[in-house]
């Protein structure tokens, strides 16, 4: 007897549910193509207008539906072509398609035997991308989110620099990573989780435009050699958070294979630039690199979460990784057995999505994507700086445009148009000053939502000026 069937409320089938799941985001699409505002509910209000609670006895599907569609309606439209706010926005709908697949099979992706072909879809797309980034023989594993794959790239950094670490720990000498000021703060998170200490991640400076000092990198290293200290690994930013500026891979390659040190390309937001022909020379030297982060979910446009951690040398992976574990791995060789290469032990399938969205667009198509985003970046700048409502901050490599509205408070700007729901969009610090950061990662944008965009700013300053 199916387990529905001995509940207290009418019998249910999957086919019923798809369904009314199907007609849910059927309403979603809707909500998401109006081009109607919609204005930010406090916690408060949504605590009253929502059913949030957990109930004794299950209620009827109706009522199940009826308050998910009322929690859709009260979240976020991430899809929506005013949500300009995160490094990721859109979606990718061949990708999300796949991924509402991917729930129903739910295999856990540590061995072939629990997720069979889904193994070799990984598989399949560690290879290609590793060839993207000129890695001839490399291993890889998608891991959930960026913060995750920067930390495994500086644990294979700190096992090869003190082999002894992952047994031992410690041997009281210090422990050092390097990276640049304006890198992201999964560095000093990985740095404190791996046991070497955020205070020995050296900010190292960067130049006007946000990219790190190769000459102050040198020194730093340097010094600590001196010191005693045991270097990790350097972490080069590939597009940082902020300003969207790429670290100069090849000189740092010098650096670090002078010294013997570990060189990871934190390529979670710039690593798809290699998927543009031209754009690519963006990570001039890319091939030098030990190991890539490279997020499908923000660029790429591929439901959260979508991270791939890739390594140049096979074996390394699997050396800083591995566990073993009777009661898990008992079929099949290790290459089949992408636990081994993973520190988690039950992982989410986050390779079919990715892989059927490669499939609908083809190495081609992701150009193509790429390229029409760093247009919408162009078109931005060139606005902003030809407005006289407006000031540039400096003109993006990449895809955030930072600027501020003249005489306007950038952190009331963006509270404003998030309350009234005409644009979700953040601001941030650069160089000392607080500044809009308009994050271009969505290419069903098109200039007509970016031209309301700056004219809903100027309204909303007027607004702010009369107050
Ligand atoms: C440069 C950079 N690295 C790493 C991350 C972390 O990625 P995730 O959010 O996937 O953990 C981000 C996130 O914005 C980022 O901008």
């Amino acid at each position: 007897m199916p387990f529905s069937a001995m509940l207290n409320y009418p019998p249910f089938t999957m086919q019923s549910l798809l369904k009314d799941t199907f007609e849910l985001a059927e309403k979603l699409l809707q909500l998401e193509q109006s081009s109607e505002p919609i204005p930010r509910q406090s916690p408060e209000e949504l605590a009253e207008k929502l059913v949030l609670s957990l109930p004794h006895d299950g209620v009827p599907q109706a009522e199940v539906f009826s308050r998910l569609e009322a929690i859709l309606q009260a979240t976020p439209k991430t899809s929506s072509t005013r949500f300009l706010n995160q490094l990721f926005g859109g979606r990718q709908n061949y990708a999300a398609a796949a991924d509402m697949i991917t729930s129903l099979l739910n295999v856990s992706m540590y061995t072939y035997k629990a997720a069979g072909a889904q193994v070799l879809v990984e598989q399949q797309l560690v290879h290609h991308m590793a060839g993207f980034a000129g890695f001839s023989n490399a291993e890889g594993i998608i891991c959930p989110g960026g913060s995750m794959a920067n930390f495994i790239g500086m644990m294979m950094g700190r096992d090869r620099a003190n082999p002894n670490f992952k047994e031992h720990g410690s041997d009281g000498r210090t422990h050092t990573f390097y990276v640049s000021a304006q890198s992201h703060y999964s560095v000093d998170k990985a740095a404190a989780m791996l046991g070497v200490g955020r205070q020995n991640v050296r900010k190292i400076k960067c130049d006007y435009y946000g990219r790190m000092s190769v000459d102050d990198l040198s020194l730093v290293i340097g010094n600590d050699i001196s010191n005693g200290c045991v270097p990790c690994a350097v972490i080069a930013t590939c597009g940082t958070t902020v300003l969207g500026a790429f670290d100069p891979l090849r000189q740092m390659a010098d650096v670090c294979r002078k010294h013997n040190i570990w060189l990871h390309a934190d390529g979670a937001f710039g690593g798809a630039a290699l998927l543009h022909k031209q754009h690519r020379e963006l990570l001039d030297g890319v091939e030098h690199t030990d190991s890539i982060t490279w997020d499908a979910h923000k660029v790429m446009g591929v439901p959260l979460t979508c991270s791939m951690l890739l390594c140049k040398h096979q074996g390394k992976l699997s050396k800083s990784v591995q566990q073993d574990a009777e009661y898990l791995f008992q079929a099949d060789n290790e290459e089949l057995n992408p636990g081994l290469r993973s520190i988690q032990c039950g992982r989410r399938n986050d390779a079919l999505k990715l892989w059927a969205a490669w499939q609908a667009l083809g190495d081609n198509g992701w150009h193509q994507r790429l390229d029409k985003l760093f247009s919408l970046a162009k078109f931005s700048a060139d606005y902003i700086e030809q407005s006289p409502d407006f000031e540039l901050c400096q003109r993006p490599d990449y895809l955030t445009v930072c600027f501020n509205a003249k005489d306007a408070d950038p952190v009331q700007l963006c509270d404003l148009l998030h309350a009234s729901g005409e644009a979700i969009i953040g601001h941030a610090n650069v160089r000392g000053e607080k500044v809009i950061r308009l994050v271009l990662v969505n290419p069903d944008l098109d200039t007509s939502d970016l031209l309301l965009l700056f004219e809903n700013i100027v309204a909303t300053r007027a607004r702010l000026i009369s107050v």
